[in-house]
């Protein structure tokens, strides 16, 4: 939901805020089975496919399509759909291919295998990129499931602006705690001495030039520092109880082969799994600098 910039930022208009918030509210799907859209061909969407898609991206910052399998398109069907709703930059995380698509999947005895996304764990809520610099910021993100595991591995989602609702309406104070530039600290990653990323800094909350939130968070506790102050640990642990919660704003979704989550990086995380031989999980993830469908 595009939004002009003092929306977000701005906390002393709470007239402006109550109308979108309320109006927000009331739109929002209620139940996992509004998120999903079936769709014939994913290249090539239909109007009423592309427009269902559209109009959940507006309202709740994300949708999943649910597709028949298709073992000979798979990587170009979610490279795909971005780019019909706009999403084209791609970020060339490390861990990605050389056409920036992640192959999420077990991978022991890797490099990767030291990292969690690559293993069977589970993983903690976070948004995507939380790491980045200001100008790799992660706004938009796909996941394809070109295989499931045998048991887990389910995603739980939450649209950020629910997040950031949640607080607001706790105390508007935790907003401000969030848009401090120093709110929330990454550690360098060294690796065998060698600088793989220096340490970041940031906020939680951030307007994009479009007016569109967004949001940096892991909820991780090692290799973090928030900032040193009583309103940030307060809503650090207000928004840990809220995703600890059972808020009906927190959906679980299994992704089935053929099925793609669509969204505007979204607070997500993803439980620990099983596989057998015929079921090892593989996931293709995209990570853009381009909002879907903005
Ligand atoms: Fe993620």
């Amino acid at each position: 939901m595009k939004q002009l910039n003092s929306l977000f930022l701005d906390l002393n208009d709470t007239t402006r805020y109550q109308a979108w918030r309320d109006q927000k509210l009331s739109q929002m799907p209620t139940s996992i089975d509004e998120y999903m859209v079936p769709v014939k061909d994913p290249v090539r969407l239909s109007a009423d496919e592309y427009n269902a898609i559209h109009d959940l991206l507006q309202r709740s910052n994300m949708a999943i399509f649910v597709a028949d399998p298709d073992e000979a398109r798979n990587k170009t069907i979610p490279v795909n759909i971005s780019s019909q709703f706009g999403m084209h930059r791609l970020d060339h995380n490390m861990g990605a291919d050389h056409d920036g698509v992640s192959e999420l999947t077990v991978r022991s005895g890797q490099w990767r295998g030291g990292y969690i996304p690559y293993t069977n764990k589970p993983i903690h809520w976070h948004t995507d990129g939380y790491y980045n610099e200001e100008r790799r910021k992660i706004n938009g993100m796909v996941l394809y499931c070109v295989q499931n595991a045998l048991r887990g591995g389910e995603n739980a989602l939450l649209d950020h602006e629910i997040a950031y609702i949640h607080l607001r309406d706790s105390n508007p104070e935790y907003i401000r705690a969030f848009l401090h530039p120093q709110a929330m600290t990454i550690p360098a990653n060294i690796i065998n001495n060698n600088e793989i990323r220096p340490e970041r800094t940031g906020p939680v909350f951030s307007v994009n030039d479009s007016g569109a939130l967004h949001m940096r968070y892991t909820a991780r506790t090692r290799s973090i520092s928030w900032r040193d102050d009583e309103l940030t640990r307060e809503a650090t642990d207000c928004l840990s109880e809220f995703l600890a919660s059972d808020s009906p704003y927190i959906l679980r979704a299994g992704l089935n082969p053929g099925m793609g989550l669509i969204c505007n990086n979204i607070l997500h995380n993803r439980s620990g799994f099983d596989e057998d031989d015929n079921h090892r999980r593989l996931i293709y993830r995209l990570r853009y600098y381009d909002r879907a469908d903005s």
